[in-house]
This record gives C-alpha cells, sequence and structure tokens, in this order.
C-alpha cells in the first residue's frame, strides 16, 4: 500500500514538520519524523521550542503545598487540573514579571492555577485579575441544584484567600468580562487562559489581543493535539499577533507582538487542523507500526510525501 500527500508553500518537509509543531501539532510531526527518519529533526524542534524556565526548590515546595491545602480537598487530583510541572511553569513566569505588574487569568476553576499565579507573582506584586463562570466542571454541573450560590466561586475564594489583597474577580462569561475590560482600556503583562475549550476560545483570544501589551505574555492550556478550536485559535494568534512560541507540557506559551513567525509561510489558520487530520488518516490507514515515508520536490515550494510500509 502506498499513500501521497501533496504539500505546497512549504520549501521542504523539515520546514512543514517545524510548521506542525509550532501549531501544538506535536504527535504527527513526531509521526512523520519518525516515518522520514528525522528524530534529530524533532529533537531539535523540541529543544528550539521548549519554554525553559527554571524554579527554585523552596518555591516548588511553596506551590505544592498550597495545592495540597486547598479547601474542601478530598482528593487533590480533582482540586488541579494541569500537572504539578505546570503549575510550576505558571510560578515561573510569574517570577519574570516586574514590579507593579499585571495579570490576568481566564478560567480559574477551584483557583489552583491562581495559587501558583500569585505565588509567582509575591516580589512583584503583581495584581491579578480573575475571571470564572464558575459553572462546575463536569459532573460538578451537578451541583447546581444544590448550590445556586456558585459552591465553585466559594471555594475558589476560599482557597486563594491569602493573596486577595492583589486579587480581582471577574464572576461571569469571559466574553462580557473581557468586553468590559476591553472598554477600560487596561493591558495587562501576563495571560493565562484556560476556560472552555470550545468555540469562546476563538472571540476570548481575538479580545485578549486588545488587552496585552507588545511583548505581554500569552500561556493557553490544551493547544497541544487537543481539538480543532484549539489549533485553530492558536494558529490564528501566530499569524496575526502572537510570536515566539514555546511548549512545556500541557502549555502553549507565547509573546504578543506584531511580527512574523520564525518560518515565512502563508496559510489560512483553519487549514492546519486540516493538515493534522490527513496525516492522522494516512497513519490510521497503515495497520503495521512501521510506516516508511519519502518525499519528492516538485518546486522550490511543493513537495510531496509518500507514505508506505516498505521502500
Ligand atoms: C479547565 S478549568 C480551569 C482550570 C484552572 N485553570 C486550574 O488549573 O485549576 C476551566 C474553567 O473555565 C470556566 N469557563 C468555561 N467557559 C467559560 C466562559 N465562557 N467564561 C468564563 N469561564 C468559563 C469553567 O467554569 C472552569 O472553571
Amino acid at each position: 500500500m502506498e499513500k501521497t500527500l501533496y504539500i505546497k508553500d512549504f520549501s521542504s518537509v523539515e520546514v512543514f514538520i517545524e510548521f506542525l509543531y509550532i501549531h501544538g501539532i506535536h504527535r504527527q510531526a513526531r509521526n512523520l519524523c519518525k516515518a522520514l527518519g528525522l528524530q534529530l529533526h524533532l529533537t531539535n524542534l523540541k529543544e528550539k521550542y521548549s519554554s525553559k524556565v527554571n524554579l527554585d526548590e523552596r518555591t516548588k515546595h511553596q506551590v505544592r503545598s498550597s495545592l495540597k491545602a486547598m479547601a474542601g480537598q478530598e482528593d487533590s487530583s480533582q482540586q488541579s487540573l494541569l500537572n504539578i510541572e505546570d503549575y510550576y511553569q505558571l510560578t515561573a513566569i510569574a517570577q519574570g514579571l516586574q514590579s507593579g505588574s499585571k495579570i490576568l487569568e481566564v478560567g480559574t476553576y477551584k483557583g489552583a492555577s491562581t495559587l501558583a499565579l500569585a505565588i509567582g507573582s509575591e516580589k512583584s506584586s503583581a495584581s491579578i485579575t480573575c475571571m470564572d463562570l464558575y459553572m462546575g466542571f463536569k459532573n460538578e454541573q451537578m451541583t447546581r441544584v444544590d448550590s445556586p450560590l456558585h459552591n465553585e466561586y466559594l471555594v475558589w475564594q476560599k482557597n486563594v484567600n491569602h493573596y486577595c489583597n492583589r486579587i480581582n474577580s471577574i464572576h461571569g462569561s469571559s466574553i462580557s468580562g473581557l468586553q468590559r475590560l476591553v472598554s477600560e482600556g487596561v493591558k495587562y503583562d501576563l495571560i493565562f487562559l484556560d476556560s472552555s475549550h470550545a468555540l469562546d476560545t476563538f472571540f476570548e483570544l481575538a479580545l485578549i489581543s486588545c488587552l496585552a501589551n507588545p511583548n505581554s505574555i500569552i500561556i493557553l492550556d490544551d493547544v497541544i493535539n487537543y481539538n480543532w478550536v484549539m489549533t485553530t485559535t492558536w494558529a490564528m494568534g501566530l499569524k496575526h499577533f502572537l510570536c515566539f512560541p514555546r511548549f512545556s507540557n500541557k502549555l502553549s506559551i507565547a509573546n504578543f507582538k506584531i511580527s512574523a513567525l520564525p518560518i515565512n509561510i502563508s496559510y489560512e489558520p483553519n487549514c492546519i487542523f486540516e493538515s493534522a487530520m490527513q496525516l492522522d488518516n494516512i497513519f490510521k490507514s497503515f495497520e503495521e507500526d512501521n510506516i516508511k515515508a519519502y518525499t519528492k520536490k516538485h518546486s522550490n515550494s511543493e513537495f510531496t510525501i509518500n507514505f508506505c510500509t516498505s521502500i
């Protein structure tokens, strides 16, 4: 069996793979590198786009124990939705802020990420504006019947109470909350977006782009191999106002700037997910694990990738 994928607008397969990687399409980039024998290229990309921030052991301990102490916890894993390395990453990035900076967090849930950001910004005394609907998460929507007073909001308040002098809360939909901030003309230096992971995310990022200073940092959860909306939102950001993409576990990080990507290609953001789907379908159509691929160049910007089980 042989399958062919036609690629245009890229000068080489290495550039195409880098492009997939930048867009959080890591699984397909990995599969393609393996099939083409380009594992070293993948290692270099991981290194080039990894978010390198360090956190000292004392602060790591502070983050761990704050998460453990979150109110009402029976099982700490249900309180914190990211893994501990991601919370360290949030703390470390917040530690890089200048005194008097502003942080915006969209999607707090019970406050684990708020705590990580608050711990990181202790020195800079950054203010933190937090936004959430507090409608519960997954099965917790069931509690709405019993808790019309938004139990999650009370839990979040209790969890982050120690930092309350630096925290403002916007309790409600992100779209209206962000619109309000845009109309107030406020700018933020660090923005963490971890809310619906659905269509709202498009609009959230578009509004957030009006709330950032040049070089502000944005951190998004779940861009990497997540869903069409997250991929396309991130792609829209990279095309229009984000630069220096980097990755850490589940988090995708970038700076705001009107600047070009490290590689220069014209594309439509919603085509990227299509490339990912085509690659997935090709890899799925081969039952064997041992897929090989080779490329054939047609012009300076067009080539095909041929997939087969033996060459
Ligand atoms: C994945 S959780 C956030 C997890 C949190 N960042 C943490 O690390 O613990 C997503 C949160 O986004 C909130 N959310 C979802 N859609 C929203 C929207 N349109 N506006 C405001 N909040 C929203 C949910 O209520 C939920 O608390």
